[in-house]
């Protein structure tokens, strides 16, 4: 198991995976981005044409999931089969999908053995987990757990930015509504106790980063 785990929750459009690898490579650390995992399943299911709201067939495709990811934020990359899908992820029709397989119980208990396993396996002294259970189901015993926030505009407004060919209103409200659906499975909005809540609205990427670190740097 690696030395250090930082886990990293917070609601989509919060900079979490942008912010968690930055500070990852930084420290010479693995990262692990839990969202990519619950993503690939989504992306698999869509391209076995199976139906997302079917909950049996979805943990059906959990078995032949052939899941492998880069851990090494120099060299991150997702593979379904050894087919990398790395930018096929971000696709909205994955995204507007992902939180109808998230809230399966056994689709999150079979990941979460994933995620554990692959921190286990990590041979670097730390790794930044993020996602939005990190702090509270899959690593709550972390030294350092964080959970990053922005106000509703801002997360809204990075999106947009990321997803320049997508109008702006249909982005907000696929975002708010997957965080509608995945609030109802776990809830990302409120730090749980003993949890450092960092709010990133007034803070540019940089200022974030460091303030993560400082985070770090004063818990390990
Ligand atoms: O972090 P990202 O937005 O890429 O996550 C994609 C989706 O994966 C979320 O909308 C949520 O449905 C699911 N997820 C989850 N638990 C995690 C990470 C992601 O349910 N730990």
């Amino acid at each position: 198991m690696s030395d250090i785990i930082v886990a990293v929750d917070g609601p989509a459009g919060s900079g979490k995976s942008s912010v968690s690898k930055e500070a990852a490579l930084r420290l010479g650390w693995a990262y692990l981005d839990t969202g990519a995992a619950y993503r690939a399943l989504a992306w698999h299911c869509l391209d076995e044409g199976v139906d997302t709201e079917d909950a049996d067939a979805v943990v059906a495709r959990l078995a032949d999931f052939d899941y492998s990811i880069g851990m090494d934020p120099q060299h991150y990359f997702v593979r379904v089969g050894g087919e990398e899908i790395t930018r096929d992820i971000r696709e909205p029709r994955v995204s507007a999908v992902v939180s109808h397989i998230a809230r399966v119980p056994e689709v999150r208990v079979g990941l979460n053995d994933l995620f554990r396993r692959l921190m286990a396996e990590n041979p670097k002294d730390g790794v930044i987990v993020e996602g939005r259970d990190i702090t509270t189901v899959v690593a709550p015993d972390a030294p350092v757990r964080v959970l990053l926030t922005a106000s509703a505009e801002a997360r809204m407004a990075r999106r947009s930015a990321e997803l320049s060919a997508v109008s702006a209103e249909a982005t907000a409200q696929q975002l708010a509504s997957r965080d509608a659906q995945d609030s109802r499975v776990v809830d990302f909005m409120n730090a749980a106790e003993g949890v450092t809540t960092l709010d990133s609205t007034d803070l540019d990427f940089e200022q974030t980063v460091l303030a993560l670190l400082d985070i770090v740097h004063a818990r390990t």
